[in-house]
This record gives C-alpha cells, structure tokens and sequence, in this order.
C-alpha cells in the first residue's frame, strides 16, 4: 500500500509538470492516464492488493488522483485547441484593413461652398434661415407688401393649415432675420434651399438653391457692391471673365441691378447656352431698400447696405457640363459619384 502511495504521489508530480499545445501529444495523455487500459485504471486494479481496512482510504486517493488527470486533461485539450485555431485560421493580422470606400460630395454643395469660401475671405459670415416661412418675412418686410404684382415673380407653395406660412421662394427672408437679429455692421451670406411652383423640366425645378448676400454699415455704397461681386466673379469664373450690370428691378433692392459675365463655355462667341449672345446671368443684387432697412428696426438715414442673391444649380451646370437639372435631385449614384475631388 504504502508503494502504491509513493507512486500515486510521483505520478501526480508528473501531470503537474505536463505542458504542450501539441493536440498528438494531448490525445497521448488521455489514453496513457485515462484510457482503458491507462494508469487510473490499472491502479484501480490494483484495489484487490489492498488490505480491507485500508480500502477506503486508497479509494479516495484514488478518486482524487482520477481527478487531477482529467481536470490538467481539459485544461491542456482547451490550449491546444486556442493555439491551433490562432495558427490555422488564415489571419494574417499584419495585413492593412479593408479600405471604406469614400462617399462623394454632392455637385451642388461643392458648388456651395466654393461660393461660401470666397466671401469667407472676404469677412462674410455664414447664416442660415427657416425653409418654411411666414408671408412677412418672405414677402412683406422685402417691400413686397400684400397684393404686390411683384410677388407674381415667385409663384409661391403655401402651407395648407395655415395661410400665413409657405415654402421660402428665396433665401432673402434670411436677410431680414439677419438685420432683425443684429446690429450693424452686419455681413453675411445665406446659402440653402428655396421652392417655386415651377413645372419641372430639364431646367427649370420646384426646388433648388441659392445663396443671398448681406452688407450693411455706414456708407456703403454701389461701388462696395460691384467691388464685392466683381472679386467674386474673377475668383469664381477666373481672372479673365468678363463682367457686365444691367438695370434691373427687385421691390427690396432701389436701385436694382442683373450681373452677367462673359458665356464660360464659348468665349463670348454666342452658343445655345447663352442663347448666342456671349453672355450668362449669374445674379441680381442692389441697394437694400429704406423701407427693408425700416422694416427691420435698422435706420435707413445713418445705414446704407447692398444685397444680392444667385442660383447654385445653374453654376454647377456649367462647370460640370450639365445638360439636366433633375439629375441633382434623382440622387442616381452613377451620377452623384462623379464629384469626387473638391473644385
Ligand atoms: N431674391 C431674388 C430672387 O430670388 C434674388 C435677389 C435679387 C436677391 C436681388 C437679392 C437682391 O438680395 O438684392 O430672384
């Protein structure tokens, strides 16, 4: 008995000390401890040798040494199991990720902001207005009172529950929200969405964007203006544009003015573009109106200031060689995945 204990303790040093993450040397340890004709069993074997009163206690031993085979048995079955499935699963995790594929830029927000960055430089800041508007600060306070023929010009979505709201047909309502939040000095551009009842063709659509112009201080004058937009014009078009005001006619501007530059695509020679006269409009803008100034609690005898509002659709169409404005909005990838470098 005292033999089989010694041996019992010898073989428990042996399991302690056993390490591999070899899975033939795993299944080695299971058949030479715990198979059929392994160790335990042999051991167990021996049990008939045993004197009776000492039965029990070898029983024990036993169970206990049965015990620790199996328990160093999992624990070495599961390492090995960890370590094959690290070497044999064909991670290789040196290699660089997956690239995300890059989204693109929308054409007119990069038209957009190409316009936003220019005036930027020149202390413009960026404000923001409501799409759906009351009639006062789209039309009334603009010098477009009520019944105004003018208001013809824009023919104007109104919001059914209530008479008083619509869809903004131009950013200029930001201008008032601008004069009626600030004090001047007060320079600012308003880029964002506007809607007109417009039937929607190749070129014309009954929504699309603009960016208005703010400038108010004391002594402003058209010359700030023409300077403003003549800069802008040569920045955005490129030095050797050509730039021509026309008189025009906006309730909210006295007096008006239309901004054309010389047709980009044919050099002023006269395409279907510019419908053959070498010239494109790109904007209308003028003096703010006393009663605009008035309107929004700005005294029109010590301030002066100039406004101006432009399109954004039909600048991307000429740059990009757009031949239908409802492809901006249809959002066809093939389409959209075109702009993908900044202009
Ligand atoms: N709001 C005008 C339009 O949508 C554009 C415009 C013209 C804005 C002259 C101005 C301006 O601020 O001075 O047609």
């Amino acid at each position: 008995m005292e033999k089989l204990l010694q041996q019992i303790q010898s073989l428990i040093k042996e399991i302690e000390l056993f390490e591999t993450n070899d899975t033939q040397a795993v299944e080695a340890f299971r058949i030479k401890y715990l198979g059929t004709k392994g160790v335990v069993k042999e051991l167990m074997g021996e049990m008939k040798n045993v004197a009776m009163e000492r039965k029990k206690e070898f029983g024990q031993i036993l169970n206990e040494f049965k015990q620790i085979a199996e328990s160093k048995y999992e624990t070495i079955k599961l390492k090995t199991i960890e370590a094959v499935t690290i070497s044999d699963s064909r991670i290789d995790l040196s290699l660089p990720g997956d690239p995300m594929p890059l989204g693109s830029r929308h054409p007119i927000s990069l038209m957009k902001n190409k316009i936003i960055t220019i005036f930027q430089r020149l202390g413009f800041a960026v404000a923001e207005g409501p799409e759906i508007e009351d009639d006062w600060h789209n039309f009334t306070a603009l010098n477009l009172p009520a019944h105004h023929p003018a208001r013809d010009m824009q023919d104007t979505f109104y919001v059914q529950q209530n008479p008083d709201w619509l869809l903004r047909t131009h950013t200029s309502n930001t201008q008032i929200r601008e004069m009626q939040k600030n004090k001047p000095p007060i320079r600012v551009i308003c880029p964002g969405r506007v809607y007109r009842n417009e039937t929607i063709s190749a070129r014309s659509h009954c929504f699309f964007h603009q960016v208005e112009g703010l400038y108010i201080d004391e002594h402003v004058s058209f010359a700030d203006l023409k300077q403003t937009l003549y800069f802008f014009a040569k920045e955005m078009y490129g030095q050797d544009v050509k730039i021509r005001f026309r008189p025009s006619y906006f309730p909210f501007t006295e007096p008006s003015a239309e901004m054309d530059i010389s047709c980009t695509l044919c050099n002023s020679a006269g395409c279907s573009v510019c419908k053959k006269t070498g010239w494109l409009e790109i904007l209308g803008c003028g003096m703010v109106h006393p009663h605009v100034l008035e309107n929004c609690g700005i005294d029109s005898n010590k301030y002066t200031g100039f406004a101006f509002g432009m399109g954004v659709e039909r600048p991307a169409l000429l740059k990009y060689g757009i031949n239908d404005i409802r492809l901006f909005s249809e959002n066809d990838v093939r389409f959209l995945k075109q702009f993908t470098s900044a202009i």
